[in-house]
């Protein structure tokens, strides 16, 4: 990384220039015994990425790794109080979990992101902010009448009730990803078998090290 991209009209920080840590991300890795990497969960309200996101955590830390959720009701008490649902709000919001998970990523943490992000474009702009085989994108792919059914927050009622404008998947659009590392039908699927299926892709991908 260099300085501020030429040609991004959004920069208005000018004369700021890339500083070069003297602790890098191998080097945290080596300490660590493990590579970090992004663990991007999608998928409807009450799909189930909350939920799983944490338990994957819960595993990670059980084996000794160091793992972080950042989770959409929870970071929009904070960094992104100031967004709301519009199209162009969530483009912002998944703007700045992609640029906060890169960091994540560079301090040698398995970040484990839980956002609806229904626009395949914010997701797949996320995942060129850094190097394949750095971002698993899985798909917590409970269909929208099972997480309607569930609905743990009263959300889909209201939505359905027009009390809440641009509700994904009721008057907002879920962009199903296409081609994500990992699908789960958490609709159907228990925890435990979802938990397992994750921790397995990272095993494969040398993230997590192999089974004792
Ligand atoms: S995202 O679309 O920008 O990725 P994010 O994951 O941060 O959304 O927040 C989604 C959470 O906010 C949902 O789980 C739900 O609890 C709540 N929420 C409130 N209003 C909406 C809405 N209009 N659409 C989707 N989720 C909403």
């Amino acid at each position: 990384m260099t300085a501020t991209p030429a040609g991004d009209t959004t920069v208005k920080a000018t004369n700021v220039v890339w500083h070069q840590h003297a602790v890098n991300r191998e080097d945290r890795a080596r300490q660590r015994g493990h590579r970090s990497a992004i663990l991007w969960f999608t998928g409807l309200s009450g799909s189930g990425k909350s939920t799983l996101a944490n338990a994957v955590n819960a595993e990670l830390f059980q084996h000794g790794l160091a793992a972080y959720v950042l989770d959409g009701d929870n970071i929009r008490h904070g960094l992104c109080k100031d967004l709301g649902f519009s199209d162009a709000d969530r483009e912002e919001n998944i703007r700045r979990i992609g640029e906060v998970a890169r960091l994540f990523l560079d301090a040698g943490v398995i970040v484990l992101t839980a956002f609806v992000s229904p626009f395949r474009s914010d997701r797949d702009r996320a995942r060129s902010l850094v190097a394949d085989g750095d971002f698993v994108e899985i798909h917590c792919a409970a269909s929208l009448s099972v997480c309607e059914e569930r609905d743990p927050k009263g959300l889909y009622a209201k939505a359905r009730a027009g009390a809440i404008k641009d509700f994904t998947g009721i008057s907002s659009p879920y962009e199903e990803p296409e081609s994500p590392e990992l699908r789960l039908n958490t609709g159907e699927q228990d925890l435990a078998s979802c938990v397992a299926s994750v921790l397995d892709h990272l095993r494969a991908k040398g993230i997590l090290p192999a089974a004792d």
